[in-house]
């Protein structure tokens, strides 16, 4: 059946999380089944697709700017089309639909976080004249599984295992545009992962808001510690997954640390903040002794993990006491990474309604004291790395020198060293190389390759 879309030439410009980037996969894979074509620059684009993300006001606030400026960018001569097509998808579109087309007159096509698989024919219809598109859904019925994905790299994939949020941290909008918390069948996911490791994907990366309660819809087994073994099994050579909620990181699923071979040495356990107080302000359900028992037990089972988290800074009603509570919990634990976030009020979450006396500048220097220690001690963490030879999952070059490779460590550090003689860092992409560590930056480490016959 011919498409009006075959032909057209697309680009996704994706904000926010893995979701999101897991969905612009999703969405290159249909469009592409259908004969588009995806390019690089809005200049060369007859179609757009902006995945945008609302956890935060700034990502909110700069999307409509974005999309404002669509219309000063000429569309490409040879584009069979009038006009470039626009199109607003992910979590902003989920939450504010219809409003988005009154704010943005020359939009074309809203849909949501829920009906990914209706945006070709939302396209369709509005290249065919028929008008303004917005389609948003409540809820989705089942897992959206059965769409094509066009992935980033051939080498690694994302693998969503569940979608959707149950926990309602006080702060957090992400259940409220993503749903209800759901889990993909067992069966699928295996299916998905033999297909990616007979293709030659080297690393997957299990994908969900809280992995760790996978399997609770669907009563009794199996449950994430299944997950991992299955897909372990699959042979795939580097296992990762993103995101775990403290409450729920079982003793089982910490083992695997120790057992699966597969399973990379390196986990991101989202803490928001070291002090009681806040925690219960959060609603996240577990308290800061819980996290650092949970820490030891993981150390206990592999010592050498790199530990990363996620914390908020400035919550509503947070003290200098509470902030000094999650400095030292930063300080004690030792992250290889913190993703710190200023805390941003979003319409529609409980947080939103609690009253914040503290002025934006004491915010502002506690973020500062914060990000400072976070390097620090990721600097301190990577020095015991030099010396050691690492196996490198290669990505390609490096951003500052076309000869130097870059590619991730099993720590999931990045790690640059120069090209062996006679190859490109992109010949080499996607396979894995020895290199031997001589240098640990913040966040890098560098070395060399080692030859056939070099002696570690
Ligand atoms: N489901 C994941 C994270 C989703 S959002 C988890 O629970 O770990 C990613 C991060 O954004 C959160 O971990 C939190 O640190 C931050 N975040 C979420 N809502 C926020 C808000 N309103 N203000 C500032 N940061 C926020
Ligand atoms: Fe948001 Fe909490 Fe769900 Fe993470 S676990 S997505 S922070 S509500
Ligand atoms: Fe943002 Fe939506 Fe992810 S709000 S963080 S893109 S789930």
């Amino acid at each position: 059946m011919h498409s009006p879309i075959n032909g057209l030439t697309f680009c996704i410009h994706t904000f926010g999380c893995q979701m999101n980037k897991h969905d612009s996969e999703r969405i290159a894979g249909m469009l592409e089944a259908l004969g588009a074509l995806m390019v690089e620059t809005v200049e060369e684009s007859d179609i757009v697709v902006f995945m945008t993300c609302c956890v935060r006001e700034a990502a909110d606030t700069r999307l409509y700017g974005q999309v404002a400026s669509m219309k000063n960018i000429p569309l490409r001569a040879e584009s069979p089309l009038s006009k470039r097509v626009i199109a607003v998808g992910g979590c902003i579109g989920q939450r504010d639909g219809e409003k988005l087309t009154e704010a943005l007159p020359h939009l074309d096509v809203v849909f949501g976080t829920h009906n990914l698989g209706s945006l070709p024919r939302l396209l369709e219809a509005a290249i065919e004249g028929q008008g303004k598109q917005v389609e948003v859904l409540a809820a989705s019925s089942e897992f959206p599984t059965e769409l094509p994905t066009s992935r980033e790299h051939s080498w690694a994939a994302w693998l969503p295992i569940t979608i959707g949020c149950n926990n309602f941290c006080s702060y957090c909008i992400v259940p409220y545009v993503r749903g209800r918390e759901k889990s993909r069948s067992i069966e699928d996911i295996v299916a998905e992962a033999e297909r990616y490791v007979a293709s030659g994907v080297k690393e997957i990366t299990l994908l969900g808001q809280n992995v760790n309660s996978y399997g609770r819809d669907l009563y009794g087994k199996p449950r994430f510690a299944d997950i991992l073994d299955a897909v372990d099994q699959t042979g795939i050579e580097r296992l990762r997954f993103a995101t775990s909620h403290p409450k729920d990181l079982t003793d089982e699923v910490i083992e695997k640390f120790g057992s699966l071979r597969s399973l990379m040495p390196a986990l991101h356990l989202p803490v928001q903040s070291g002090s009681n107080a806040i925690l219960a302000a959060m609603n996240r359900r577990y308290s800061r002794d819980h996290y650092l028992r949970l820490i030891s037990k993981i150390r206990d089972v592999q010592p050498d993990i790199a530990l990363s988290t996620d914390i908020i800074v400035g919550f509503p009603g947070e003290t200098a006491k509470d902030f000094e509570d999650t400095y030292r919990l930063v300080e004690e634990v030792g992250y290889h990474q913190v993703f710190t976030f200023i805390y941003s009020k979003r319409e529609g979450t409980p947080a939103a309604q609690i009253e914040d006396p503290t002025p934006r500048e004491v915010i502002q220097e506690r973020f500062d004291r914060l990000v400072d220690l976070v390097q620090k001690r990721a600097f301190e963490l990577n020095q015991p790395d030099v010396g050691s030879v690492v196996p490198i999952l290669v990505e390609g070059s490096s951003k500052r020198d076309e000869r130097m490779i870059a590619g991730k460590s099993p720590k999931n550090q990045t790690v640059h060293a120069l090209a062996p003689q006679g190859v490109t860092p992109s010949e080499l992409a996607g396979t894995f190389v020895n290199v031997k560590i001589d240098d640990a930056k913040t966040w890098y480490l560098s070395g060399h390759v080692l030859g056939a016959n070099e002696r570690l």
